[in-house]
């Protein structure tokens, strides 16, 4: 039995995790959860799943958290809260020497530096969910960085893939949150329409596999059949396959290095699926992605800045409160203030992620 923590159980991956969870009772059980607002459904959860410890971030904090990702019963925490707060959890619960299973793409961005070297320090693996690095994961399958030669990254290219640049802003926040591929929360789904999402996965991955950002290609492929694919130096490439639904990755980082069987009738069906296409993203449409290429090659706190500035313009664009295309404006003109500081601590982190969200609501009018 491993005994799970989820901090984000209330929201798209956290559901998800308790599904998986519920079609393998043998093998899981819950012990800790957490959500921040939606306590009716963290109530309902709670009866449902009857975990030792649990809480409302809204009122317990950031300790609240911690409490629950270091708790002793507990062998692994997923980590599906939205947002670089989960950075501060994400590393008590590795000093607590925790299985990782990671969703939270921002923690990684902020602090890659810092939360990768307290991962080798404390011995502890971090297994990520997120589709694209899970498939990576499974591509590499321990094989040693040195025979890795690139990695193809791969996205859907969001729902303004074939949309003009001129009718962006003709959609509502709620329409420009319905992904056509994957069902899942606000922030991500604004982040895969701006393309910022593949800018901010390329730097996870980059922290996850440690290599280079040269090596690290992004490819738009619409189908979303193939998750991610790894070239090895003896030019053999190796891709993962598989539906697109989140419980799948989800399972694997719950069960790793098991794989358990697929409860929920998602097998690939090969006779529907009569072509795979592959293009570059288009830096020029979608500006996000070029501004978090960038940040990940300038490195030192531009990452942290990044990351906080686009969480609170997308808090800003969702609210109603700037257009849609102002979201990339906003990061550029914050980035470009910022004196970044090498080789960050936490405290750096943090100052650097204040500092850009108080600059970017001051530009947003919140
Ligand atoms: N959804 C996907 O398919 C997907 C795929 C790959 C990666 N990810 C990554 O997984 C993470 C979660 O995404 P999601 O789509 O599941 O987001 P979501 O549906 O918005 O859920 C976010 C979760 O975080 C909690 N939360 C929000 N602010 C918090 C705070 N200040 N303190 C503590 N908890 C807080 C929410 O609690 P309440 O709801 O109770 O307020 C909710 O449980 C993100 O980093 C995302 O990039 C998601």
């Amino acid at each position: 039995m491993k005994r799970i923590a989820i901090l984000g159980s209330t929201g798209s991956i956290g559901v998800n995790t308790l599904n998986v969870i519920a079609a393998h009772k043998d093998e899981f059980r819950v012990v800790g959860l957490t959500a921040n607002t939606n306590t009716a459904l963290l109530d309902r959860q709670v009866k449902r799943f009857k975990p030792k410890i649990y809480c409302a971030a809204q009122e317990a904090g950031v300790e609240g958290l911690i409490e629950v990702a270091t708790h002793p019963d507990v062998d692994l925490v997923v980590m599906a809260i939205v947002g670089s707060v989960s950075l501060v959890p994400l590393l008590e619960a590795i000093k607590a020497k925790k299985q990782i299973a990671l969703a939270s793409k921002e923690a990684l961005v902020s602090g890659g530096e810092v939360v990768m070297k307290a991962a080798a320090k404390n011995r502890v693996k971090i297994i990520p969910v997120d589709s694209e690095h899970s498939a990576i994961f499974q591509c590499i399958n321990g094989r040693p960085r040195q025979e890795i030669k690139k990695i193809y990254l791969t996205g859907t290219g969001g729902p303004l893939r074939k949309v003009h640049k001129r009718m962006f802003n003709a959609f509502s926040p709620e329409e420009m949150a319905r992904h056509p591929k994957w069902n899942m929360g606000k922030k991500i789904s604004i982040d895969s329409a701006t393309l910022m999402n593949k800018g901010l996965e390329v730097i996870e991955a980059k922290w996850l596999f440690g290599v280079p950002l040269a090596s690290i290609e992004v490819l738009i492929h619409p189908e979303a059949v193939i998750h991610s694919m790894v070239e090895f130096i003896d030019g053999t490439v190796i891709a993962q396959l598989a539906a697109t639904d989140m419980r799948l990755p989800i399972q694997y980082a719950l069960s790793y290095p098991k794989r358990l069987p697929l409860r929920f009738g998602l097998e690939l069906d090969f006779k529907k699926t009569n072509k795979l296409t592959f293009c570059q993203p288009d830096s020029k449409k979608f500006p996000c992605f070029k501004l978090a290429q960038d940040a990940a090659r300038d490195g030192g706190t531009f990452p942290a800045v990044l990351n906080a500035s686009n969480e609170e313009t997308v808090l800003s664009y969702l609210d109603r409160k700037i257009s849609f295309t102002a979201i990339p404006r906003v990061i550029e003109k914050v980035l470009s203030k910022h004196r970044s500081k090498p080789s960050p601590d936490l405290g750096d982190i943090l100052e650097a992620d204040s500092w850009s969200r108080e600059e970017a609501r001051i530009l947003c009018c919140r």
